[in-house]
């Protein structure tokens, strides 16, 4: 559905994009990954055609730099940074309307699912919505199209946490043999929604892997506690997050990175009194009965 070849893009001295390539089936969901400045959105601009690269963009067959009104009416885009709009709400969401065939409403019925009221933004200008309206609203317009890709960079990185469940929840009811690109720095809140996971580094792709892969390799600390006699509250804190018995009275369990630091911040903030010795491992470092490795991180009262 979309191919990208050999494609490169410099801005003066800085190569934003190099030399990539890629391919993303119908149906597949890709997230990319990368810190700031590794050319995420360089790349998704590069699949609209709102960037000129050298190299090669299609998508569904047509090639997106030629034939860009054939290419984008496949496509529904959410930016990362808002357009700084004049016009009021109203206007720029029946000028959408009108440009992609909706009917009136629909942008409406996605933007209060996402927790906006388009009856009360409606006569403001659009620049002065707050980023997380702009960014409610930019997303209820892209949600309205029945594009078969969607593409969204960061799409929910001002938004509450209601909204941002409501934004996933709407994004997962696209048809299953549609695309779903985006582009976050939480790959934890985007695990459930996309099978493939492509990390930009320097503007090149540095791994392509299933989401599975990337979680069985975050899945690598390990976690042992020790804790003191009539400690029941911790015990069952801990047997609750998901750690069991393993001998010596202590209660072990693998945590992905993300997990791990909230679990243990949260067993230090309420049962701190309770523990005897709380110890941190990397995964490689610990064989199975293998005590001699040094923790990563030991807290002892
Ligand atoms: N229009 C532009 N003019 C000049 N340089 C640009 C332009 N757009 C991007 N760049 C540069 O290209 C590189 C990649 O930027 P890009 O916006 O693609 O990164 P990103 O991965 O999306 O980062 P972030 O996580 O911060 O959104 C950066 O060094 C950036 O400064
Ligand atoms: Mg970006």
């Amino acid at each position: 559905m979309i191919d990208v070849q050999h494609v490169s893009k410099s801005f003066g001295r800085v190569a934003a994009l190099v030399d990539v390539s890629l391919h993303v089936g119908r149906g597949e969901r890709v997230a990319f990954v990368g810190p700031n400045g590794s050319g995420k959105t360089t790349l998704l601009r590069a699949l609209l055609g709102l960037v000129r690269v050298d190299g090669r963009v299609a998508v569904g067959g047509v090639d997106v730099a030629r034939e860009p009104e054939t290419a984008l009416r496949q496509i529904a885009y959410i930016p990362q940074i808002a357009p700084p709009l004049e016009a009021p709400v109203r206007e720029v969401v029946r000028a959408w309307c009108a440009l992609r065939a909706l009917a009136e409403g629909a942008v409406a019925e996605r933007a209060a699912r996402l927790g906006l009221d388009l009856e009360v933004a409606a006569s403001k200008r659009f620049r002065d919505l707050s980023g997380g309206m702009k960014q409610k609203l930019l997303a209820a317009m892209a949600l309205a199209v029945d594009a078969e890709v969607l593409v969204c960079d960061e799409p929910t990185a001002n938004l509450d946490a209601a909204a941002r469940a409501a934004f996933f929840e709407q994004v997962d009811e696209r048809p299953k043999g549609h695309v779903v690109v985006l582009c976050s720095h939480r790959i934890e809140e985007v695990q459930k929604l996309v099978d493939r996971v492509i990390e930009l580094r320097d503007g090149r792709v540095d791994r392509d892997a299933s989401v599975a892969e990337i979680f069985a390799e975050l899945r690598s600390y390990r976690v042992e506690v020790a804790l003191g006699p009539g400690a029941a509250r911790a015990a069952e804190f801990l047997r609750a997050n998901g750690f069991v018995a393993i001998g010596g009275g202590r209660l072990g369990a693998l945590f992905t990175q993300a997990e791990k630091v909230e679990v243990v911040a949260r067993l230090l903030r309420a049962h701190e009194g309770e523990i005897v010795d709380l110890s941190i491992y990397q995964e490689g470092d610990l064989r199975e009965g293998d005590r001699r490795a040094a923790p990563a991180l030991r807290v002892v009262r």
